[in-house]
């Protein structure tokens, strides 16, 4: 089996994770694996923020600032505060939308998430681990406003990212038959 498919069929998203954050080096090497991403009409639709450090205390005060006190669902401002520092670093994965005739807003989604994705296999070949977080904070304006966003640009995905402290089991893959089927004979 090749490498590449081993490691995709092993991976395992990993919500624990301690220092260090992946150097220079491994980060240059997975944002150039992310812009192997498939993309239609080769818009580039995507940019990525690192933060950590000091960034990751901003980035809490941004994100309490999503805070709804009269959602009783929603996430509590101190839980809010404290989530960027789940790992030592977070990468943002943003869309900038562009208008195209061929191209609907979807696909530049998929395609920073495609990247995103690809981003995630690199830092784990080099031994690091992440998460691809969301929730309402990804979707909230006060952090996109905090983050500076663009009018046309949204987030695709917080990858919470760091070397992991526990390996936790992978979760069980779904059966292939169960997904996939021949059309129109099956
Ligand atoms: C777009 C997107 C958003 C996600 N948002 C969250 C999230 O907010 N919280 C969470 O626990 N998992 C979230 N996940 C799922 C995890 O990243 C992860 O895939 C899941 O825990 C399964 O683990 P695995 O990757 O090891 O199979 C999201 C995944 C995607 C693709």
């Amino acid at each position: 089996m090749s490498e590449l498919v081993n490691s995709i069929l092993n991976r395992s998203s990993e919500p624990r994770l301690a220092e260090p954050a992946p150097d220079a080096s491994v980060l240059e090497e997975a944002f150039a694996c992310a812009a192997r991403a498939p993309d239609h009409a080769l818009l580039r639709p995507w940019r990525y923020l690192i933060i950590e450090g000091d960034g990751l205390e901003a980035l809490g005060d941004v994100f309490a600032a999503a805070a709804d006190p009269d959602d009783p669902l929603a996430p509590k401002v101190q839980k809010l505060r404290q989530m960027p520092h789940r790992a030592p670093m977070m990468i943002v994965g943003i869309t900038r939308h562009q208008k195209h005739p061929k191209v609907p807003e979807i696909e530049e989604s998929l395609s920073t998430g495609c990247g995103m994705a690809f981003l995630l296999l690199a830092l784990e070949a080099r031994g690091y681990s992440g998460m691809w977080r969301t929730g309402p904070v990804a979707y909230h304006s006060a952090v996109r406003e905090g983050l500076g966003l663009a009018a046309n640009e949204t987030i695709t995905g917080f990858l919470y990212v760091g070397t992991p402290i526990v390996n936790k089991p992978s979760v069980a893959p779904a059966e292939t038959k169960s997904f996939v089927s021949r059309w129109p004979n099956d």
